[in-house]
Parts: C-alpha cells; structure tokens; sequence
C-alpha cells in the first residue's frame, strides 16, 4: 500500500476502503495515516471481542466435564494427531463444536 498500488490477489477491507465503487461524489482516497488508524480499530474490534467470548466459552467447558468429555472426543477424532493445525474446513463441519444443543 505504501508505493501506492493494492494487489487483487486476495481483496480485504482495505480494498473497499481505497476504492472510490459504491461510494457517493464526496469519496477521497484516504490517507496512509487514516488507513493505518483503520487497521488499529480493525485489531481492536477484532481482538477484543474475540477474546473475550474465547475466555468465556473455554471456562464453562473447562466448568463442566460432561461438556469438556464431549468437546474433546470430537475433536480428538477429526484430529487424532495432538500437534496438527485445527484447520478451519476440518472444524466447521463438526456438529457439537458448532451446535452444542444437538
Ligand atoms: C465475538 C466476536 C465479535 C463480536 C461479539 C462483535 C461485535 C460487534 C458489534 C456489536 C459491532 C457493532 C458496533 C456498533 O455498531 O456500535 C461490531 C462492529 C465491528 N466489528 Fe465486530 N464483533 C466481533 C468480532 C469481530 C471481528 C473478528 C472483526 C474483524 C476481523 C470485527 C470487526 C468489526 C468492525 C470493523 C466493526 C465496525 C463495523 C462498522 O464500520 O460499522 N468484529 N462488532
């Protein structure tokens, strides 16, 4: 972004943000500052909240054991190896990790 060109290969909010598509006649091209200060609040709002419903949800699993057995189990099973990536694509599709009231 810096020398001034984006790359389309992978599109990100920064993309939307420097192009002029979809905005009205007042549309400027922000700044690199302004960009910069986009990014923060981007890792704040992200961060944060994440964080905080990680925190949660790891206590009242780690709070009840039925839950933690179950929890565990599946993912043991899609991941037998304790070292590997947990994969996005792999953790999706397991039902209690994402629907814990079926
Ligand atoms: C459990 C996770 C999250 C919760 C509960 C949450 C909650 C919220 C809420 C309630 C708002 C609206 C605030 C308002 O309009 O007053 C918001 C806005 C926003 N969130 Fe999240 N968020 C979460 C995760 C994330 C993540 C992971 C990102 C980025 C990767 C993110 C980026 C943003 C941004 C950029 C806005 C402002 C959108 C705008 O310009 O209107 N959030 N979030």
């Amino acid at each position: 972004m810096d020398n001034g060109t984006v790359s389309d290969a992978r599109p990100s909010v920064f993309h939307a943000l420097l192009s002029p598509e979809g905005k009205d006649e007042m549309y400027v091209v922000p700044t690199v500052d302004e960009m910069k200060d986009e990014a923060t609040a981007f890792f704040g709002a992200a961060a944060d909240t994440t964080g905080s419903a990680m925190t949660l949800g790891t206590f009242h699993v780690l709070s009840n054991s039925s839950i933690y057995s179950r929890l565990s189990e599946e993912l043991r099973d899609a991941f037998p190896d304790p070292v590997a990536r947990l994969e996005y694509l792999k953790l999706e599709p397991l039902p209690y990790l994402v629907s814990p009231e079926v």
